[in-house]
């Protein structure tokens, strides 16, 4: 190990991580050593100060305002030619290749306990589809609608990209090119103990855990992604999170008003369902547009309503943004890229001073990750479009309950129904409205409503009488 590291291991008190180094092969002590020779001793140090040992102060802008935003529909006549005008050139984008799609999937998905990449888990609600494979499909769909072929950038991590690109190999890519794929890996962090000191996961290994989603801006740069985007001509990114099968991954309104408003990061907004909602808070703070967590939005902005009893801070983030690659080429040109770093507090197992593996009951550690949207306030121009929640976001957050598999798949089916239905299809619904069978379409046949007419008008779709389920394909 270079004296320099091993100097700064001592003056920063973590010795504890050399403890069985001298036991360790040749391949463990190496790996050790890079680990903690990439490590950045004295702003890790000072990043230990700021957020492990004191809980970290979360500044809150004083002059918070509602962040604007395009309404769902336009509301006169300009707003309805500027969105005529917004999504004829969105198609035109797609038609000549000017978007990429970026999923961010390097995160552990602790609240599913799915053994695997959440990406791999069986989500589609009849045939169990893999989020994965839903995705992949719907992209061989743009290829065929817009003649051109979107390439799909998808960041995992080292704790699950050789299981993610196994999920691809051993099912042929679903169908895609696999040129049309390519798979970055994001950066670490070391986990670190409530009380400062790094964890050891092995005796020859840190505890690391992914960087956090705002890891994908310096990870796209690293990995020579945004390289081959300007080479290729993509100039958009379309970017979403691996747990969101709803997501409409090829926009033209979203990415036409990007666009034509120059904006270098646009944003998906929903309508809140509550004030405390568990969804990010958009706001304006003089000129840059922020998102403010639930949980550091002050109570009383939270509640403030406007004249008709509306919430005032409506606007909740599903983490659905357009993003202009020469936007992340001048973030991350220097190859460093400062985004303020969110403490999460975790249970993370780790080996004990007398060699033991110790899998905590109790919070034990802290996790450090940085946000996309942090990057929301560097932009020089920004955008934000209202959709129906019903349309673009079912998260598969947990097994059961609020944003969970159960809940996905009835949204899933929900929106598959509500397709069929606007294009004339009667489905059997209970009392409560609930459709009464399972129905999957498959996003290789339909992935807008443009679709589902012209695919209920050539197949001739009708609900076979006491069915379970169906699948259309
Ligand atoms: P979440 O914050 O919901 O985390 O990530 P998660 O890992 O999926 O689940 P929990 O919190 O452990 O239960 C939102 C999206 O950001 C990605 C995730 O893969 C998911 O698509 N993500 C998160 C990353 O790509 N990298 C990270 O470091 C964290």
């Amino acid at each position: 190990m270079q004296a320099d590291t091993l100097k700064k291991i001592q003056q920063y008190n973590q010795a504890h991580l050399l403890k069985f180094r001298d036991s360790l092969d040749l391949a463990g002590k190496e790996q050790l050593d890079a680990q903690l020779e990439a490590i950045d001793w004295d702003t890790l140090d000072s990043l230990i100060k700021e957020y492990v040992l004191q809980k970290p102060q979360v500044k809150i802008p004083e002059n918070l305002e509602p962040a604007p935003y395009y309404p769902i529909k336009p509301e006169n006549e300009q707003q309805r030619a500027l969105y005529e005008k917004a999504e004829a050139l969105g198609k035109d984008l797609l038609e000549n290749g000017k978007v990429a799609t970026l999923t961010v999937a390097g995160g552990q998905g602790t609240r599913l306990g799915f053994d695997g990449p959440k990406g791999t888990f069986p989500i589609s609600p009849v045939k169990n589809k893999s989020l994965f494979q839903y995705f992949a499909e719907t992209l061989i769909r743009i290829r065929q609608k817009y003649g051109k072929p979107m390439k799909w950038y998808i960041m995992t991590s080292d704790m699950n990209n050789e299981a993610t690109v196994q999920h691809f190999t051993d099912n042929n890519f679903f169908g895609l090119d696999p040129e049309q794929v390519m798979f970055f890996t994001q950066g670490t962090m070391p986990a670190i103990g409530t009380d400062g000191k790094l964890l050891l996961g092995a005796k020859d290994s840190l505890a690391l855990a992914p960087d956090g989603h705002g890891g994908t801006l310096l990870a796209l740069k690293r990995s020579g992604a945004l390289e081959e985007m300007n080479k290729n001509g993509v100039e958009y990114i379309s970017y979403f999170q691996v747990d969101n099968p709803l997501i409409t991954i090829a926009n033209p309104l979203f990415l036409g008003l990007h666009a034509l408003d120059e904006s270098e990061m646009s944003a998906i907004m929903l309508a809140k369902t509550g004030p405390f909602e568990k969804l990010g808070n958009f706001c304006k703070s003089g000129n840059a547009l922020e998102i403010i967590e639930y949980s550091d939005m002050p109570e009383e902005l939270a509640r403030q309503t406007d004249a008709d009893g509306k919430l005032r801070f409506i606007a909740g983030s599903p983490a659905i943004h357009v993003i202009s690659r020469s936007f992340i080429e001048r973030l991350t040109s220097g190859g460093r890229l400062n985004l303020p770093w969110h403490r999460a507090d975790k249970k993370v197992p780790y080996i004990d001073d007398a060699g033991n593996e110790i899998i905590p009951e109790d919070i034990n550690a802290v996790k450090l990750e940085s946000f996309i949207f942090d990057a929301l306030p560097l932009a020089s121009k920004t955008m934000v479009l209202e959709a129906a929640r019903e349309d673009e976001f079912a998260p598969t957050k947990n097994r059961t309950g609020v944003d969970s598999v159960e809940s996905c798949r009835e949204m899933m089916i929900d929106r598959d129904c509500r397709r069929l239905e606007a294009a004339g299809v009667a489905i059997p619904r209970n009392v409560d409205g609930v459709p009464a069978l399972k129905v999957e379409i498959s996003p290789l046949a339909v992935i807008d409503q443009e679709d589902a007419v012209a695919y209920v008008k050539n197949k001739h779709v009708s609900i076979p009488v006491g069915a379970g389920e169906l699948y259309l394909d």
